[in-house]
């Protein structure tokens, strides 16, 4: 069973260092991480990236986590009276954007994630452990199969997606 599942970073996490506490967990728990990878914001972007320093330019790819791309991710939430908040916070800095593959992992991250309002997420729980507000909630992880099957695409062309032996 290759059951994968898209987990977001969001900017509040990667700002507080908290990058490596996510991985860790899953890490721990037993998924496999098949891919990854670090989005500038475009606005942020503008005038002080490190890629001004380096002598390539910005690959023709998703790397950029732009208005497009979140309208796209959070299409069910246009109409929702906090999107333009939510816009602005998934915006406010750069965010990892993570592929982990295992059994049930749908399901199994859900449940590491905790709860969407972070008042109500159970201790022990990514949510419960690391943010106290339902606007500040650290981490994004798809909600069924289907879901992150279409956000997996959204976020991730498929040759970013790298296959290897786990030994499991
Ligand atoms: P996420 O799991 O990424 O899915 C939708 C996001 O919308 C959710 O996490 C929160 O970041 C955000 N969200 C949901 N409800 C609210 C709310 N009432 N106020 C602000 N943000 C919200």
């Amino acid at each position: 069973l290759r059951e994968q599942t898209l987990v977001l970073v969001k900017p509040d996490a990667v700002q507080r260092r908290l990058v490596g506490d996510v991985i860790g967990r899953f890490e721990r728990r037993g998924f496999k991480l098949v891919a990854m990878k670090l989005l500038q914001v475009p606005e942020l972007q503008e005038g002080r990236g490190y890629v001004c320093g380096y002598p390539c330019i910005i690959a023709p790819r998703c790397h950029q986590a732009d208005r497009g791309l979140l309208d796209r991710h959070y299409q069910h939430l246009q109409q929702k009276p906090f999107y333009p908040a939510l816009l602005a916070y998934m915006t406010s800095g750069p965010l990892v954007a993570m592929v982990w593959e295992g059994y049930n992992v749908v399901r199994s991250t859900r449940a590491m994630v905790g709860d969407t309002d972070s008042a109500q997420a159970a201790a022990g729980t990514i949510r419960g452990d690391l943010s106290m507000h339902v606007s500040r909630n650290v981490v994004h992880a798809s909600d069924s199969v289907e879901t992150a099957l279409r956000e997996i695409g959204f976020w991730f062309q498929r040759d970013e997606l790298v296959a290897w032996e786990s030994g499991d």
